[in-house]
């Protein structure tokens, strides 16, 4: 048995497995999305050689997303593949990252440019590891959650209905709900050739606007990048006729009753734009969005000729709410 840490989660979950401390080796890596690189794969790899380890040997990712995605691909590149497991420690990981077989590295700036699909061989979700999980990190991770309970979980929906602070989250329900909606996705659709594109609502507009706040050295984090996208992209879905706005407004105002925006100042359409026709999902710098029909319900491939007014509106919300926007002068 080995087992693959960061340095935060040996120090705060790794203690917490009392009953493997014993028997498995432990490889650690730095914290970090910039550690999550060959080199670090590299190092696991020198690792487990070290230790002996052979095709019976299974690696027990104890992490956010970035030891299971890095953990995931290691794995399955040594020797051909060996079995791995996530103990995944992160919201984000517990509610994403850990489900769904997708494990890869970055190369330089590009997100998970090498990869793999390598489900796991099981899964442990326990919440009691969040204990230790930073409240930033908490929050970037529910903003997948909604995500699930939005494109297809009626029950999570009604669930996070009740909750009006992060505090509150009664996690083991809601985690449950998560993990059942988004297997549902993928097992229907591992390769993402159809259905398992809805799990990109939100996404289209959120790495733009993550690129942006990137590029001027004011970073945000992904979940709220997300939690800003689905709430455009619902707009975009209201205006195509697609979703009702009834059902946009609940949307909106769950996201907004969840999420905290307070620090963010919305980049100008023109700038915005930009960076979405990048996007991996345009065709030819077509605009391709998942976007809800209902709540509960997403399509994927709507071409949006017209993502202007959506945009707009975040921006108009962020001038008189909790959102912040300036015209951006820089
Ligand atoms: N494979 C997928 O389908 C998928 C889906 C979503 C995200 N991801 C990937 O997941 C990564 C982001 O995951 P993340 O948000 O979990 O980040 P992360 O793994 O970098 O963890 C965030 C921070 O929290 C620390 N940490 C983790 N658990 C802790 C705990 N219990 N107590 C205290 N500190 C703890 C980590 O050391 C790190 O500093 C990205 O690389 C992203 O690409 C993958």
């Amino acid at each position: 048995l080995f087992l693959l840490a960061d340095t935060n989660t040996k120090v705060n979950c790794v203690p917490l497995l009392p009953m493997l401390s014993g028997d498995a080796h432990i490889i650690v890596i730095p914290a970090g999305e910039q550690f999550k690189n060959l080199e670090q794969c590299q190092h696991v790899w020198e690792k487990l050689i070290e230790y002996g380890a052979d095709r019976q040997s299974l690696l027990l990712n104890v992490g956010g997303g970035m030891v299971c995605d890095l953990g995931g691909f290691a794995a399955g590149c040594f020797q051909r593949g060996i079995r791995f497991a996530h103990i995944p420690t992160t919201v984000t990981a517990m509610a994403d990252a850990a489900i769904g077989g997708k494990v890869g590295v970055d190369v330089g700036h590009l997100k998970n440019y090498l990869g793999l699909f390598n489900p796991a061989e099981w899964i442990w979700i326990e919440p009691l590891f969040l204990k230790t999980l930073p409240q930033k990190e908490v929050m970037s991770g529910v903003a997948e959650i909604i995500k699930h309970a939005i494109i297809g979980s009626p029950a999570l929906w009604d669930i996070l209905q009740h909750i009006d602070e992060i505090d509150q989250m009664p996690w083991k329900e809601v985690l449950t709900q998560s993990a059942l909606a988004k297997m549902k996705v993928v097992e229907a659709d591992p390769k993402e050739m159809g259905i398992r594109k809805i799990l990109n609502f939100g996404h289209t507009v959120g790495h733009a606007l993550e690129s942006y706040f990137l590029k001027k050295n004011t970073p945000i984090s992904h979940g709220q990048a997300v939690g800003l996208g689905m709430m455009a992209e619902t707009r975009m879905a209201e205006e195509m006729g697609i979703l009702s706005s009834d059902d946009a407004d609940k949307i909106v105002v769950l996201i907004q009753r969840i999420m905290d925006f307070s620090d963010i100042l919305i980049p100008p359409y023109d700038e915005l734009i930009t960076f979405m026709q990048r996007d991996k999902k345009a065709v030819r710098h077509e605009l391709r969005f998942s976007l809800p029909d209902a709540i509960g319900s997403c399509r994927w491939d709507v071409e949006v000729k017209n993502p202007k007014n959506a945009l707009d509106w975040l921006s108009e919300q962020a001038a008189t709410s909790s959102l912040r926007y300036i015209k951006d002068t820089l």
